[in-house]
C-alpha cells in the first residue's frame, strides 16, 4: 500500500474539521443568530451623514455597544443619537485614523470602555476628486493616506486586541470602483486604492483566520446620503468631478437607481453576526448590480 493510500485510509472526520463545525446554529432562530447583544464594536467615520452613521445604527439596533469615531466632532452628537434611539451604550471618540498613535489610543480606549473589541468596521475615508492628469503630488499623497493608509493602521492596531481574544470580525468598506474602471472617471486613484483594500482583506483573512478572526469587505455602489445630494445639486469646482462617477455609477446598475446607506448597512450587520459563520476574505457587492 502506498504512503498516500495509508494516509487516506487513516483520515478521520477530524481531518474535515468536523470538531469545529457550529452545529448549534441549526437549533437557533435566525433572529437569535443575527443578534449582536453583548457585542462591542468600533465604527470609524461615524460622525458623518453616510454609511458610518448608518452602520452604527444597524449594529446598535441589533444590540451592540458601539464606539463611534471620527475626526469630526459631530460624532459626539451622532453617538448620542444612536444611543437614544436603540438603548445601547455608545462611546464617541474624536480621532484621526491617519495617525497611528491616535489609532492605537482608539483601540486602547475601546478596550478600556467596552472590555473587548468584537467588531471593527473600517468605514472612514478621505479622497480628492478630479481627473488623474490634473492630480498634484499633494492630492496623490492625501488620497493614498485617506483611502488606504488609515484603514491599514486600524487593521494592524486591532490585531493586538483580537488575536489575544481569539476572536473578532473586521469589515472593510470598499467600493464598486475597486472592481471596474468604467465608472471611475474622476476617481481613478480612489478606485485603485479600494482595489488594494480588497487585496488587504483577502490577505488578512488568510493570516487572521487561524486566530478566530474573520476579515471581509463590503462594496457599495452609489449611496446618496444628504451630503452627496447637496454636492450633486450644488457642485463646487472641487467636487464637480465627483458628479461624473455618480451618474455613470447609477447608469451601470441593473435597477437604475442610487442606494441609501441603510441598504448597505443591513448587509454589514448580517456579516457581523453569528448567522454569517463561514465567510472569509470576501468582497460582497451591494451595488445594484454594477459589477454584474
Ligand atoms: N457614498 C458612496 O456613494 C460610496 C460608494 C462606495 C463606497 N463608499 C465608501 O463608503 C464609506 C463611507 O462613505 P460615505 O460617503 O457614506 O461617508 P461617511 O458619511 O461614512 O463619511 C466618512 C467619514 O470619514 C471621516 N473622516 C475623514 N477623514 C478622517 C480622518 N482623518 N480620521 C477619521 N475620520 C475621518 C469623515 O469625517 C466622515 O465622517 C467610505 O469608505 C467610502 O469610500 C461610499
Amino acid at each position: 500500500m502506498s504512503e498516500q493510500q495509508k494516509a487516506i485510509d487513516s483520515y478521520g472526520m477530524k481531518d474535515l474539521g468536523w470538531d469545529k463545525v457550529p452545529f448549534d446554529i441549526g437549533d437557533k432562530k435566525m433572529e437569535a443568530l443575527i443578534s449582536l447583544k453583548g457585542k462591542k464594536a468600533i465604527v470609524t467615520g461615524a460622525g458623518g451623514v453616510g454609511l458610518g452613521l448608518a452602520i452604527s445604527h444597524r449594529l446598535a439596533s441589533l444590540g451592540a455597544d458601539v464606539m463611534m469615531t471620527d475626526i469630526n466632532p459631530r460624532v459626539n452628537d451622532t453617538a448620542k443619537e444612536v444611543a437614544e434611539k436603540w438603548g445601547v451604550n455608545t462611546y464617541p471618540l474624536i480621532s484621526d485614523f491617519t495617525k497611528y498613535d491616535e489609532v492605537q489610543k482608539m483601540m486602547a480606549e475601546a478596550k478600556e470602555k467596552m472590555g473587548r473589541i468584537d467588531i471593527l468596521i473600517n468605514n472612514a475615508f478621505f479622497t480628492r476628486y478630479g481627473l488623474f492628469k490634473d492630480f498634484t503630488p499633494e492630492m496623490i499623497d492625501t488620497s493614498v493616506t485617506g483611502g488606504l493608509v488609515g484603514l491599514t493602521y486600524c487593521c494592524r492596531a486591532v490585531c493586538d486586541y483580537m488575536i489575544p481574544q481569539g476572536s473578532g470580525r473586521i469589515i472593510n468598506i470598499t467600493s464598486a470602483s475597486s472592481m471596474s474602471a468604467k465608472t471611475n472617471t474622476g476617481i481613478t486613484l480612489y478606485g485603485a486604492l479600494k482595489s488594494a483594500v480588497n487585496g488587504l482583506t483577502r490577505g488578512l483573512a488568510n493570516e487572521l483566520a487561524p486566530h478566530g478572526i474573520t476579515v471581509n469587505a463590503v462594496s457599495p455602489g452609489l449611496m446618496l446620503h444628504a451630503e452627496l445630494q447637496e454636492a450633486f445639486k450644488h457642485p463646487t469646482p472641487e467636487n464637480l468631478a465627483g458628479r461624473i462617477p455618480m451618474v455613470l455609477g447609477v447608469q451601470s446598475t441593473l435597477v437604475g437607481r442610487t442606494s441609501i446607506p441603510e441598504e448597505v448597512a443591513n448587509v454589514v450587520g448580517f456579516m457581523c453576526s453569528d448567522a454569517c459563520s463561514y465567510m472569509y476574505g470576501q468582497v460582497v457587492n451591494v451595488d445594484g448590480g454594477i459589477i454584474v
